[in-house]
This record gives C-alpha cells, sequence and structure tokens, in this order.
C-alpha cells in the first residue's frame, strides 16, 4: 500500500492596492532608489490603507480567491491555520475569525507564530495532520500586516517590509507527490537582533515605551543578514544531499523574500541558475509569512506535476529551514 503524503492541490493571494514605491520612500526617508534596489533587490511594497483593517482582511481575500479558483466548498475545510507575525489582536486568533468569514465553519483554527520562517513551519504542520490521516483539506494561509508594526521614519527598516498574504490547500496524495521531507532550525541567540521589544509579557505597553518606539520592529539588518545566507545555504545543501538531489534534478528554489543578496547566496551555494530561482521581492519586498505562498501563487502557471521544489526560510527568533516537495498538479 502506497504511503499517503500531503500535497497542495491549490494556492491563492491578495496584496493590498497601494503601491509604495522607492521614490515616494525617498520624501519619507534619507534614502534613494538606487541603494534600495542594490541592498535589497526591492523596488516597490504593497501597503493595506483600508482604515480598521488588519491581517484577517488580506487571509480572507488570500483564501477566497483560493476558494474561488479551485471550486472549493469551505465547509470541508478541517483546518485553518494563520501563518502570521501580525495578528489582527494579540489574543483572540486571526485564524478563527478568518476561518468564520470563509464559510470554513467545520474547520478549527489558529495562528502560528515563527516571524519569516511561519509559513515554512506552517507547512510541516500542514503535512503532518495529512500524513496521520486525521484530516483531509488543511487550509495554510501567510499573512502580515508589516506596516502596522514598521516605524517609517527608521529607514533600516521602512524600505524592507509590505503587506500582502498568499494561501495553499494540503490534501492527501496516493502518487507519492508532496511533501517529502524537511529541516527546520531555531536558535534563541536571534532574540536580540530581530525583535520588537514592547507589547508583550516582558515589556507591556506604557507611555513610555510608546515614546521610545519600542513596538516597532528593530533589526540589526547587517547581523542578520550574515545569520540568514549561512543558514538559509546549509539547509536547503542539506536537503538537497540526504535526498540525492542535485542541482540538475531540482527544478525550483522557493526562498524567502527578504533581500535579494540573501536568496542569490542560497541559489549560488547550491549552483542553481538564476531560472530556476522564484523571485517577486522586486514588487512586493519582505511581506514576512506570506512570501513563500505569494511566490507559489504568481509562479503557478510554470510549475509542472513532479516539479521537484525546495523551500527555504530565515527568519526572527532567529528560526529557520528548508523544506523539499513534488508539485502535484499542472495548471
Ligand atoms: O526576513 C527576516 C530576516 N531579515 C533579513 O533577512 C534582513 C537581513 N538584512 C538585510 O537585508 C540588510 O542587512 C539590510 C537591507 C537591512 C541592510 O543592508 P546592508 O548592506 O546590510 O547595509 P548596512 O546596514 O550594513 O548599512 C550600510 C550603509 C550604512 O552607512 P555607512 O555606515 O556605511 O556610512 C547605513 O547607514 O548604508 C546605510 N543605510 C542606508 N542608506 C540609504 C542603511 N539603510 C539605508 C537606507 N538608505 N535605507
Amino acid at each position: 500500500m502506497n504511503k499517503t503524503t500531503a500535497a497542495i492541490t491549490a494556492v491563492g493571494k491578495y496584496v493590498p492596492d497601494y503601491v509604495l514605491t522607492n521614490k515616494e520612500l525617498e520624501t519619507m526617508v534619507d534614502t534613494n532608489d538606487e541603494w534600495i534596489t542594490t541592498r535589497t533587490g526591492i523596488k516597490e511594497r504593497r501597503i493595506l490603507k483600508e482604515k480598521g483593517e488588519g491581517t484577517s482582511f488580506m487571509a480572507i481575500k488570500a483564501a477566497e480567491d483560493l476558494i474561488q479558483k479551485a471550486n472549493i466548498d469551505p465547509t470541508e475545510i478541517d483546518v485553518v491555520i494563520v501563518a502570521t507575525a501580525t495578528p489582527d489582536m494579540p489574543v483572540a486568533s486571526t485564524a478563527v475569525y478568518t476561518a468564520t468569514k470563509i464559510g470554513a465553519v467545520n474547520a478549527f483554527a489558529y495562528d502560528l507564530q515563527a516571524a519569516c520562517s511561519s509559513f515554512l513551519y506552517g507547512m510541516s504542520i500542514a503535512s503532518s495532520y495529512i500524513e496521520s490521516g486525521r484530516y483531509k483539506k488543511v487550509l495554510l494561509i501567510g499573512a502580515d500586516k508589516m506596516s502596522s508594526i514598521i516605524d517609517y521614519t527608521d529607514r533600516a527598516t521602512c524600505i524592507i517590509f509590505g503587506d500582502g498574504a498568499g494561501a495553499a490547500l494540503f490534501e492527501p496524495n496516493e502518487e507519492g507527490l508532496g511533501f517529502q521531507d524537511e529541516y527546520l532550525r531555531s536558535d534563541g541567540i536571534g532574540r536580540d537582533f530581530l525583535k520588537i521589544e514592547a507589547g508583550g509579557s516582558i515589556l507591556p505597553p506604557t507611555e513610555e515605551t510608546i515614546r521610545e518606539g519600542q513596538h516597532y520592529v528593530h533589526q540589526e539588518g547587517r547581523t542578520v543578514f550574515k545569520f540568514a545566507v549561512s543558514n538559509m545555504a546549509d539547509v536547503s545543501e542539506k536537503i538537497l544531499e540526504r535526498n540525492n538531489l542535485t542541482k540538475d534534478t531540482v527544478n525550483w528554489l522557493v526562498p524567502h523574500q527578504a533581500n535579494k543578496r540573501i536568496i542569490e547566496a542560497t541559489a549560488n551555494r547550491i549552483g542553481l541558475d538564476e531560472n530556476k530561482v522564484m523571485m517577486n521581492i522586486s514588487r512586493y519586498g519582505n511581506t514576512t509569512s506570506a512570501t513563500l505562498p505569494l511566490l507559489l501563487a504568481d509562479y503557478e502557471k510554470e510549475l509542472k506535476k513532479g516539479d521537484n521544489l525546495i523551500f527555504a526560510a530565515f527568519g526572527g527568533g532567529f528560526t529557520w529551514g528548508s523544506i523539499y516537495l513534488k508539485w502535484a498538479y499542472n495548471k
């Protein structure tokens, strides 16, 4: 009897309409298009401007895009996971609200937070639910409204991040397609280099924390960059090695979109041509939990059944890892 594997069977996406260009950022902080483009590869990012709307607004739209495109009955969805670092509220799950709004009335739902690796870790959980046989349809959404936690006077962070959401449906597969292997890591040494200091249980909000800007993302970019380059490349190499894959048998690298130079370093280490590397960072910037599913949605038409995909991500915490997945359908 064939082992049941967990395949991605549909994807969806949503990005807000408002485009924040490098030119506009030049009017906000001391930066310029040339610096941003050469150091990061980013040209523009999307910003959710709708008043009173949070991450769930985008998560719902990405899920609805998937449901409509793949003609899914939402009442058949068993689990809804929203991978996010920017939930609607600290308590009252974004995923629960999202599930109810999309009509997934028979699902249970919860949020998953592992910074920029949230979606990657979510792929591990979604696949395990399917492989176990307990659930048949797991909807994993990666969504972040990064603009809600960014200081638009801090040029070290405001040029990088953007808002967006992507969704992927995991279902059982009997042909051996879908999830194959994972190598997931984390290290608390990263806590000091990429964080929002206040608003949690250590430092609840006070007038002082607000005055000091401690509710915004702070990043020591250079340090995070170094860890990201070596770790993302290490785990990708390891996944290739232990699955007997080579640069010729890998069809796509699906890398977290934090910085074009990090993506290129990872691709170089495993010897991959740039036409096998998914990239949309120039249009969306770093959307944290949404980067991987946005790539899948943007490249869906180019993917072929049986393609070998290597996912890789690195984020705050630190959290990082790589997943090997065989694509399961042609569009
Ligand atoms: O997704 C989660 C994980 N996050 C990441 O993976 C991000 C990793 N880090 C990075 O992508 C990069 O470190 C940044 C894009 C954040 C920064 O690029 P960098 O090449 O590491 O620049 P740097 O911080 O070393 O700064 C180089 C110079 C500095 O000037 P001096 O000291 O050389 O005179 C900065 O003050 O560039 C200056 N600088 C800027 N100049 C224009 C820093 N930010 C800017 C800016 N515009 N926005």
